[in-house]
């Protein structure tokens, strides 16, 4: 299949899957959710590929969130519809892949940028990299899985920091909270993921894969914190408060919020 807003290159066994928005800091709009999953469904089922390192295009963006533009008129329903379709072709297919699958953040990490992130088996960072969940500034709360992910990966306080201040940490906090396993100079970052990838890609494919779902089995969602999040994420979408915070993005001001 033919791709337009990804690119895919297999080395050995490692496919290396980047985002191509760059103009757009690599924004995720429907057709490159869209497009990740198809590349995914692939890749998982490819017995040639054993490991799979997801990154952004350019030395700026990993992934700077879903789409702005693209939701900003959203009604309620389909803000709800966002993001329970967000979940299902993009962020629980990551976590629920056979095969790990390795975020190398070169760049801003920022709402759905983080939350990629965050739903990959693990994370190597550059040093430029910075990454938070921004989405309160806009009227909304995250909506691809933010909520349940960041909260088992750094703790319940320091995730109701990161959520509600919607301030940005660099590589080096991101680190020392577990965020990232690790933090490398920019122009290492791909080799460093490729090294692990490849040392990955010699262990036992079926044991790897039964480590997964263990691990995972372990941090299962409470099925009510992701149904809560989509139906929370939906509602924004009525309010005054969206409005302004979208319109003041995209008109490149500050928002001012009435909480209404
Ligand atoms: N959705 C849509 N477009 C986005 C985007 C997003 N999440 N993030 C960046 N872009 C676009 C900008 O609108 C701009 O497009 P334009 O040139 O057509 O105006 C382009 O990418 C470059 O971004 P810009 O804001 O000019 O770069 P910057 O260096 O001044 O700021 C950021 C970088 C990451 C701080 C800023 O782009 C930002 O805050 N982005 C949104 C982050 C966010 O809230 N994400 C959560 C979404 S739920």
């Amino acid at each position: 299949m033919a791709y337009s807003f990804i690119s895919l290159d297999q080395q050995d066994a490692v496919l290396v899957l980047t985002i191509q928005r760059p103009d757009q800091l690599n924004a995720l709009n429907k057709a490159t959710i869209e497009e990740l999953n198809s590349a995914l469904n692939a890749a998982d089922s490819d017995a040639s590929v054993r490991c799979i390192i997801i990154t952004g295009s350019g030395t700026k963006a990993f992934v700077a969130g879903a789409d702005i533009k693209e939701f900003a008129n959203f009604s309620v329903e389909q803000g709800e519809a966002l993001s329970r379709d967000g979940h299902n072709l993009l962020f629980n297919r990551v976590e629920n892949m056979s095969k790990p699958v390795i975020a190398a953040v070169n760049g801003f990490a920022l709402g759905g940028g983080l939350e990629l992130a965050m739903s990959c088996h693990f994370r190597y960072a550059s040093e430029n990299a910075k990454l938070g969940l921004p989405e309160v500034t806009l009227g909304v709360i995250p909506g691809y899985g933010g909520t349940q992910r960041l909260a088992q990966l750094v703790g319940k306080g320091k995730a109701m920091e990161m959520i509600t201040s919607a301030q940005m940490i660099g590589a080096a906090e991101a680190k020392e909270w577990g965020l990232v396993n690790q933090v490398v100079p920019q122009e290492e970052l791909l080799n460093t993921c490729l090294i692990v990838a490849q040392k990955i890609a010699t262990n036992s494919p079926r044991a790897i894969s039964a480590a997964l779902r263990s691990v995972l089995s372990g941090y299962a969602f409470a099925e009510t914190g992701l149904n809560t999040e989509i139906k929370e994420f939906g509602a924004c979408f009525g309010t005054a408060d969206f409005k302004e915070g979208t319109t003041a993005f995209m008109e490149k001001r500050k928002p001012t919020f009435e909480g209404k």
